[in-house]
């Protein structure tokens, strides 16, 4: 590798937003452990050269920050889904890297399985006699009479319904490519939605967010889902990102019976204002977007790995394909 400077092969720290788990001082002290030698720069720094960052780890970057560092080789996104970064229209051309690590997807499916599981064990409505202290069992279903559906089969998506299919659940997945997963039904691209919705009890979403899916979410595709389920009606769980749906859609969709109940991770809106109907619906479950809240210890490890494999000439892992803007 090149070096344009004593100081060259820096590594930026551009992180916004994000939980405690999240703090820049964490995320510092955890790349300073897994890049033994080479300086991290936390962003803003007093000082810092901008020329001597080669390498930027970035959570929602702000726009036309990234194109502040002139010799700049990979941008690692420190997150799964890259739409905030994307966003950046000044964005250097160099390869973006997205996570997929084991830690992120297994607490996906944690995520997605229990929600899954929830809404097939009717807890709400448990929960619901048990405060009433109402002993009222109700009829409950097999697993294999329930139909899920997953928008994505990244990633996320084939780990959730691999788990999904070994509880026993009929499980799809929906995809821009054709795919084949051995107990799974596959769908692809537009021809094959209609289908994939008209067979789905529990809809999941796991898409990235790109110019073709924004607001995929709708109600013309609610309007499509299976009518004829074991749950009382079809069932959203979001855990992609709020710009794939809209929110007054499925408000609405929730008071006439086009959907029966939705849990939601990811907002149009974020943090979801406090004068959100969502908030207080009876049959909404919001979590604040920490589905697969991932540890810095597992993305720091990973992003050192890439950096040393990069600086041996082997080829960067998951890097986003721009144009697909996944
Ligand atoms: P991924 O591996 O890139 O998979 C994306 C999947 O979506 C692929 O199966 C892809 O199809 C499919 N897809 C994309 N555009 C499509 C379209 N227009 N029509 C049909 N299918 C389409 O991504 P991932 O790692 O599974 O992550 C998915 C998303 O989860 C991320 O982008 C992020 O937004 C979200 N996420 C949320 C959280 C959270 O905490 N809530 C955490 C992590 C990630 P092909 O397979 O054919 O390419
Ligand atoms: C979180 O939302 C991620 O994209 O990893």
């Amino acid at each position: 590798m090149t070096s344009s400077g004593p100081s060259s092969g820096a590594l930026a720290l551009l992180i916004r937003g994000g939980t405690d788990n999240w703090s820049n001082e964490r995320w510092k002290a955890r790349f300073t452990t897994a890049c033994p030698g080479r300086p991290i720069v936390q962003v803003p720094e007093e000082g810092f050269d901008a020329a001597s960052i080669s390498y930027a780890a970035v959570w929602k970057p702000r726009p036309g920050e990234l194109a502040g560092f002139p010799n700049l080789k990979v941008i690692f996104n420190l997150g799964a889904g890259v739409d905030a970064v994307l966003a950046d229209t000044q964005m250097p051309n160099v390869p973006l890297v997205r996570v997929a690590v084991d830690d992120l997807t297994q607490r996906m499916t944690e995520y997605i399985v229990m929600h899954v599981l929830m809404h097939h064990r009717q807890q709400s409505y448990l929960a619901g006699c048990q405060q009433h202290k109402q002993w009222k069992p109700t009829q409950q279903w097999a697993a294999g009479a329930v139909r899920v559906g997953l928008l994505g089969l990244g990633v996320l998506g084939r780990d959730a319904a691999d788990v999904l299919t070994r509880l026993g659940f009929r499980v799809a997945g929906w995809s821009n490519s054709p795919k084949t997963m051995p107990g799974i039904e596959c769908y692809a691209g537009a021809a094959g939605l209609r289908p994939f919705l008209a067979r789905t009890d529990i809809l999941v979403c796991l898409l990235p967010l790109t110019p073709d899916t924004r607001h995929i979410l709708n109600r013309p595709l609610f309007a499509q889902l299976a009518k004829d389920g074991p749950l009382g009606g079809p069932i959203l769980i979001n855990a992609g990102r709020g710009g794939l749906q809209n929110e007054a859609d499925i408000l609405s969709c929730l008071e006439d019976g086009t959907l029966n109940a939705a849990t939601l991770d990811v907002f149009e809106t974020e943090p979801l204002p406090v004068t959100s109907p969502l908030w207080t619906h009876p049959r909404v479950t919001i979590s604040p977007h920490n589905a697969a809240d991932t540890d810095a210890d597992a993305i720091s490890i990973y992003v050192a790995r890439q950096i040393a494999d990069f600086e041996r000439g082997l080829p960067l892992a998951n890097v986003v394909d721009r144009s697909r803007g996944y």
